[in-house]
């Protein structure tokens, strides 16, 4: 049997150019008021069921168009320090959102997550977010773009013309071609460019629907899994929690990971064995740094999924290490391509 997964989305840019803030507008959450010093510090993961995301896009999208599951996002810290943060989130995700703050164009870290997409070949979107902001702006909060555009002054469009050109024109320079989203005629040659405002909502459903399509137009080959295949994924975190001692909060990117499967999780020198005795999900649209307590309990997850597992002997376990299922006849195999990483 074939299954087609959720995509993996990573939102890559610069600090403070609203990664989370996004998110939140997605989730209907409040993730970027709460976290110190208001910078990421880690790679966050969140499952944004199909539901929601026709919520959101109403007329943009009909549901029998959409053929996955929903839209698993990775969210990581645009700060300077967390390069390889940016990097581990680059190279799990299908799709990239590269979010970029309309007023302060490309920036430092705009340009290094571009070089990530560049080092993986991964399609991306450019986000350029804070719309509101542009003088003159007339918001309709949560509203389509090419609605709110038509409520603009002509000076105000203007000026929004100007900042995609300016992106375009940064873009031109590393190599792609690019052009506001609705004027884009192939996505598979053409970066789309998507303004929103996750202050205001507006744009927001462009950027979901640009997401679902080029996902499901693009590149649905990649998202076909069969349903049986063994789990393969990425540690995101160790964490000790409460009454279950160490535990590892994980990316599953491809396949089917079960309570009581034993898995190989690699460190360079000698992979660790262990058992999973638990596997605990976030509820939908909860972000997985935030959880807490709130996980529910599964006994099966398919790819794509952020998820907590509960294990013995994961002491020796750091966020960055890869993961798969094993069995009798793989192992061995699997243990010698972990140590010739
Ligand atoms: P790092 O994760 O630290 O890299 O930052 P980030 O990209 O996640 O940015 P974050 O979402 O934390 O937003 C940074 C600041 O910009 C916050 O004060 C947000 O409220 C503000 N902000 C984000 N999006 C918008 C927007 O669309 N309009 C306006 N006016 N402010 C915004
Ligand atoms: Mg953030």
């Amino acid at each position: 049997m074939e299954n087609i997964r959720t995509p993996i989305v990573c939102m890559l840019g610069h600090v403070d150019h609203g990664k989370t803030t996004t998110l939140d507008k997605i989730r209907g959450s409040t993730v970027a008021e709460r976290e110190s010093g208001a910078i990421t510090q880690h790679i966050g993961a969140t499952e944004i069921p199909i539901d929601i995301i026709d919520n959101l896009c109403g007329p943009l999208l009909n549901k029998e168009d959409f053929k996955v599951p929903g839209l698993l996002f990775i969210d990581t810290p645009g700060h300077h320090a967390f390069t390889s943060l940016r990097s581990r989130g680059g190279s799990l995700a299908d799709i990239a959102v590269l979010v970029v703050d309309a007023t302060d164009g490309f920036q430092p870290q705009t340009e290094e997550a571009l070089d990530i997409l560049k080092r993986y070949k991964t399609p991306f979107v450019v986000a350029l977010n804070k719309i509101d902001k542009i003088p003159g702006w007339q918001t309709t909060q949560n509203s389509p773009f090419q609605k709110s555009i038509t409520k603009q002054k002509n000076k105000t469009q203007t000026k929004l013309e100007e900042k995609i050109y300016e992106i375009v024109g940064n873009l031109h320079e590393a190599g792609f071609q690019s052009e506001r989203f609705d004027r884009v005629k192939d996505y598979s040659n053409t970066v789309g460019i998507i303004p929103i405002s996750a202050k205001t909502g507006e744009g927001i459903p462009d950027l979901l629907m640009v997401l679902v399509g080029v996902a499901q137009q693009y590149f649905q080959q990649n998202l076909i899994v069969e349903t049986q295949k063994p789990g393969k994924g990425t540690v995101l975190e160790v964490k000790e929690e409460k009454g279950l001692g160490k535990t590892i909060d994980v990316i599953l990117y491809d396949g089917v990971i079960n309570v009581g499967d034993q898995i190989l999780i690699g460190s360079h020198q000698n992979p660790i064995k262990t058992k999973i005795r638990s596997l605990l999900k976030p509820k939908p649209t909860q972000e997985i740094r935030e959880t807490g307590q709130k996980f529910q309990k599964a006994q099966k997850v398919d790819a794509a999924s952020g998820i907590k597992i509960v294990a013995p002997n994961l002491d020796n376990v750091f966020a960055g290490y890869p993961f798969q299922v094993i069995n009798n006849q793989n192992e061995q195999k699997i243990k010698q391509e972990m140590q010739s990483q």
